[in-house]
């Protein structure tokens, strides 16, 4: 395992790492970011130690989603995913998310492997085909996927679920049990129609998958999951879709496409061709048999979030494995972004943006604070703004770049820039280059906070000293020039060392540290070497303090973002398209509507529900009698903007146990979901409990 082939002298090793391909309609936001930041510091990591380590990654370019909102957009999907390619790509690079290769599924060499792996297990029987009944929009002429399926739930009633599972009560159901189903895409009412449909025998691996996974290559928590799957049984995986559809076509069944999620890790292989294949590859004789063949005995990683572990722990070795290729050494997977405590939210502006964070911050910062944050295991990760503030402003700027400077300005004014011959504490110095080897084995086994935590105990000795030396003081002394000298270049070359380790964390600090020194860019055998009777250039500051006005500015942005120029999700977008022209129901009589009770209610409050990611909790007065209404519009309106406000409700719906609660009542409110949820006011002058008639 990767853990114990990292010894030091050994010969380099051959190591091919991949992050999960991010899906092509959207932009890369500060959850992303988690992954791409954890995978490059690795990857850069074992660039330093001299490992011949290759990064590829993709875009994620096919897919019903990627087809609809191209469609909505007016463009072809080609045009949505090339423009979206270059996005990510800028952003990526703006993080300094140093991929070797970063390619797309919708490419030749990724067509060329999902043919061939489909083919190869096919040859051997473990593909079946078999009739399905599907939800089929007429409208449209489109099958559904569940999520473009909405309903009310069949448990509780809730309007506007979608999918499998109700966001208010937490039962879960199949998509054909919704109750009055329609189609996001058309508001047409679904039918039920049959259709040939290919399946990957996935119980055909379980043998296989087992060993697998006790080979050692993954986390103890992810090896706990397969075994809950492995004891449910695998079932075969449904590998075809129904054009239309945006993606490969199945070679031997004109009309049937690939699954998305058949063609996506395919582009991890596909990305490392296209590398062998460039000058950059070529020049560094990658070839791509040496890394995927059965026999091969290079190191293959995945870093992947812990949603997609079923994909990349069972569905992708199997596969694999059945086309004759090699598995993957290990999947590391990680946990969830929350931004102080809670799921990034639109409305409240932490959904955040990589273009959005970097208009106002240093993405130095976020890279930095991540490491700080995250471990070896699967555990969500928690962006706090005030934590990131005082850490950043505390550890890097107060701790690591203050070095420099308190050290920079003699050298330059005393010295003429040049290092004394002589290091004023081998001790010292030794201690710092020994504890590189503790921080090589925290980066190995991907414990960062760890790194963080040792490297920032150097950090603090490193001030120590300083403080103790004190060269302001010695600098007053004109007998103690070579005291002078001698101490502030220690000063500088315990940055160095420090900056060696940061490296991999920090490479634009690094990067304009190793410029500001006159050095190469440091390798991790490097660092041992002290930096004697060299000339550095004048100091410039390394790095700026967060101040929290940016970080305030970031999350208005986020809010603007989102009323202005960022789209709904492609499913919500296109009922609001159809919806507004639904047909109007059935007529009823005026006694029908007359049991009806509609009252004037005042919000006494409202508040969120732990555990429910759509609901608000409104204490309605009705002027005298209070109601607890459960409603869904949290995604369109803050508590507090609701306090106080009248609005109407239905006063004589049957009570409706959920699973917070009992809901007495429901709100009036228009639109199509998401932001736009529309809650009714009546005109000044109404009063809590009137009728509306
Ligand atoms: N396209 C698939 C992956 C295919 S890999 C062969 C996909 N794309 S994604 O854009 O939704 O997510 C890309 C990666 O980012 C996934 O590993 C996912 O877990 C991760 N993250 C997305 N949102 C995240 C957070 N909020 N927090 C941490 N990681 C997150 O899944
Ligand atoms: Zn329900």
């Amino acid at each position: 395992m990767s853990q114990t082939r990292d010894i030091p002298g050994a010969s380099p090793r051959e190591i091919l790492v991949t992050s999960a391909l991010p899906y092509a309609n959207g932009p890369i936001h500060i959850g992303h970011l988690v992954e791409y930041i954890q995978t490059d510091i690795w990857v850069r990591f074992q660039k330093m130690r001299g490992h011949a380590c290759w990064y590829v990654c993709a875009d994620d370019a096919h897919g019903t989603p990627i087809m609809l909102r191209a469609r909505q957009e007016g463009i072809t999907p080609e045009a949505l995913i090339a423009r979206v390619a270059q996005e990510h790509r800028s952003d990526f690079a703006a993080f300094r998310v140093g991929f070797d290769n970063y390619h797309s599924t919708h490419s030749e060499e990724n067509r060329h492997f999902a043919n061939l792996i489909y083919s190869r297990n096919r040859d051997k029987g473990h593909i079946s085909k078999r009739t399905i009944t599907q939800a089929y929009d007429p409208v449209e002429q489109m099958f559904l996927p569940d999520r473009f399926i909405k309903g009310e739930c069949p448990k509780c009633g809730a309007p506007d679920q979608y999918g499998d599972n109700c966001e208010v009560c937490g039962a879960s159901y199949s998509p054909n049990e919704l109750k009055n189903p329609r189609s996001a895409v058309s508001g047409a009412v679904p039918e039920q129609r049959e259709s040939d449909h290919y399946f990957f025998r996935l119980g055909d691996f379980e043998p296989m998958l087992r060993d697998w996974t006790r080979g050692g290559g993954l986390q103890a928590q992810v090896a706990n999951k397969l075994d809950e799957w492995f004891d449910a049984g695998l079932q075969e995986w449904d590998i075809s879709r129904d054009a239309p559809y945006f993606g490969f076509e199945i070679p031997d069944h004109p009309g049937k496409f690939f699954y998305v999620w058949l063609d996506a890790p395919i582009g991890y292989m596909a990305s490392f061709l296209n590398l062998c294949e460039s000058p950059h590859g070529r020049d560094a004789g990658l070839d791509f048999d040496r890394f995927w063949a059965k026999e091969s005995t290079a190191e293959l990683y995945h870093f992947i979030g812990k949603d997609i572990i079923y994909f990349h722990a069972l569905f992708w070795p199997a596969m694999l494995h059945g086309a004759d290729f090699r598995t993957p050494s290990a999947v590391f997977a990680h946990g969830f972004l929350t931004v102080d405590g809670q799921k990034m939210s639109k409305s409240r502006g932490t959904f955040i943006k990589a273009r959005t964070y970097l208009d106002h911050l240093n993405p130095e910062y976020l890279r930095y604070y991540f490491a700080a944050k995250l471990g070896p295991g699967v555990d969500d990760i928690d962006l706090s703004l005030q934590d990131f503030t005082a850490r950043v402003n505390s550890d890097l700027v107060g701790k690591v770049v203050n070095i420099a400077s308190r050290s920079a300005g003699f050298i330059a004014k005393r010295f003429a820039g040049r290092l004394s011959p002589t290091l004023a504490d081998p001790q010292l110095q030794a201690d710092f280059v020994q504890a590189g080897e503790s921080i090589a084995g925290a980066y190995e086994r991907r414990e960062l906070s760890r790194a963080v935590r040792e490297i920032m105990a150097l950090a603090d000795r490193a001030n120590q000293y300083i403080d103790e030396q004190a060269p302001w003081v010695i600098a007053k002394d004109p007998a103690r020039e070579a005291d002078l000298h001698a101490v502030c270049s220690m000063g500088i070359n315990l940055f160095r060392i420090l900056i060696g380790y940061l490296r991999p964390i920090l490479p634009g600090t690094a990067a304009d540290s190793e410029a500001f020194m006159r050095i190469e860019p440091l390798t991790w055998d490097a660092i041992a070497e002290p930096l004697l009777n060299h000339e550095i250039a004048p100091f410039k500051p390394l790095m700026t303090r967060v101040e929290p006005a940016h970080i305030e500015a970031m999350l208005e942005a986020s809010k603007e973002d989102l009323s202005t120029t960022a789209p709904p999700p492609a499913a919500a977008d296109e009922s609001s398209k159809h919806l507004s022209g639904q047909p109007i129901a059935e007529t009823i009589d005026i006694e029908t509507f007359g049991k009806l009770d509609l009252r004037i209610a005042r919000i006494r409050s409202a508040a969120l529900v732990e555990g429910a990611d759509k609901l608000l909790k409104l204490e309605l007065d009705l002027g005298g009698e209070t109601r607890t209404v459960f409603a869904g519009i949290r995604s369109a309106y803050d508590p507090s903007d609701l306090e106080g406000r009248l609005t109407v409700m239905v006063a004589n719906l049957a009570p409706r146990k959920m699973r917070f609660g009992v809901s007495e009542g429901m709100v009036l409110a228009a639109g199509p979901g998401g932001k736009d949820i529309f809650i009714l006011s009546p005109d000044a002058g109404a009063q809590p409990g009137m009728r509306v008639k």
